[in-house]
């Protein structure tokens, strides 16, 4: 008899359950306070609680395909209608979907590092190969590589993901590069999911008219303040949407998290909100931390804001420990660019940015 064990498809071989421990921590010790993996610190509005509770109300109920919300989500980005749309259990499910969709095993998957986790994880799910092209650090700055992207496409490519902004490093790739990029015929998979804190007018969708192979993701859990909801979506070419779609397992997205998710695209008041606290805060933050000797500050066009402390002699991982000791939990940032300095902060409430910035100071100055 042959053991279970090598029943399984092989390239799950060694690849495990994604705990996230700093989330795991944040929900075990409530008392601590989570500026670490890019929540929005406010929590839902009245509009969207009062959904949720009218919708709870139904859940014996099975949603149907979410033709309502997606036809909003099409307003709100100029495309056609609800077929340009599909929704997804938060935008990493649809980075799943994707790759299901075109990456065979063997398939390679570019991504633009450093960057968000998932690409990775969901390759190694379907049997894909990851080519991780790095970007510039040059004058305290991390830049995108377009030509090193470019140039690491092969006939296996079947993803080039980037992130716009990209996380952790807060920047946008020029639009120009975009197109470069998109014109090789690859599927170039472009992730919004903190592009309403810059505004639509720095979104990529437009391109979704013009190329086939270019899919916008986006989530609920940014700006929108949701991410304990689970709700993304993509925007793409109507029969590129029908192709993915056809992978999607039925009523994927919950009737509590579509109506809310609704709730929450119609209050453009609410959003417009969030996005100017978030702003304004990223900015206090920023200059207060700028002037500390040898700590470099990225910029952030997102709710996070990424450091780099190499220069002040200090580890990034002891500047997590520290924070932790003084009951905030940031994110460690393995090496890179042959610096141990490096740390990302979420925004938080006032409260919550106040007592980062006088720890970060004390860690570093005191
Ligand atoms: C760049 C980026 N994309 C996507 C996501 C995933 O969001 P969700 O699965 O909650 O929609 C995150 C979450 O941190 C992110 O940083």
């Amino acid at each position: 008899m042959k053991p279970m064990a090598d029943y399984f498809v092989p390239w799950l071989k060694g690849q495990k359950m994604y705990v996230s421990s700093h989330i795991e921590l944040a929900w075990k010790q409530p008392e601590l306070h989570r500026m670490m993996s890019n929540e929005n610190p406010n929590p839902p509005s009245k509009k969207v609680l009062e959904a949720i509770d009218k919708y709870a109300r139904m859940a014996n109920r099975y949603p149907d395909q979410g033709l309502v919300v997606r036809g909003q989500i099409a307003e709100i980005n100029g495309v056609a209608g609800p077929e340009n749309v599909m929704l997804g259990n938060g935008s990493s499910e649809i980075y799943d979907l994707i790759w299901r969709s075109l990456v065979s095993p063997g398939d390679e998957v570019i991504q633009h590092t450093p960057c968000f986790g998932i690409y990775k994880l969901r390759c190694a799910a379907v049997g894909g190969k990851l080519v991780s092209v790095p970007m510039i650090y040059r004058d305290k700055q991390l830049e995108f590589d377009a030509e090193a992207i470019l140039k690491a496409i092969t006939p296996k490519t079947k993803v080039v993901v980037i992130a716009n902004p990209n996380n952790p490093t807060g920047n946008f790739m020029a639009s120009p590069d975009y197109v470069r990029i998109a014109e090789t015929g690859v599927p170039l998979v472009i992730d919004e999911a903190y592009v309403e804190y810059a505004g639509l007018e720095r979104s990529q969708v437009g391109l979704t008219k013009k190329f086939k192979n270019v899919i916008i993701t986006r989530t609920l859990s940014k700006a929108y303040g949701l991410a304990g909801l689970r709700f993304g979506y993509l925007i793409a070419d109507r029969d590129v949407v029908a192709t993915i779609s056809a992978m999607l397992i039925p009523w994927n997205v919950g009737t509590i998290s579509m109506w809310a998710a609704s709730a929450a695209l119609e209050d453009a008041a609410g959003l417009k909100e969030r996005v100017r606290f978030n702003n304004e805060q990223t900015m206090l933050i920023e200059e207060s931390l700028s002037e500390i000797p040898g700590l470099t500050v990225f910029h952030s066009y997102g709710n996070y804001i990424l450091f780099d402390g190499k220069a002040t002699g200090k580890k990034g991982k002891d500047m997590v420990e520290y924070a932790q000791s003084r009951g905030m939990i940031f994110r460690p940032q393995g090496d890179m660019y042959d610096s141990d300095g490096w740390f990302r902060i979420t925004i938080g409430s006032e409260e919550e940015n106040q007592m980062a910035v006088d720890l970060i100071r004390d860690f570093y100055l005191g």
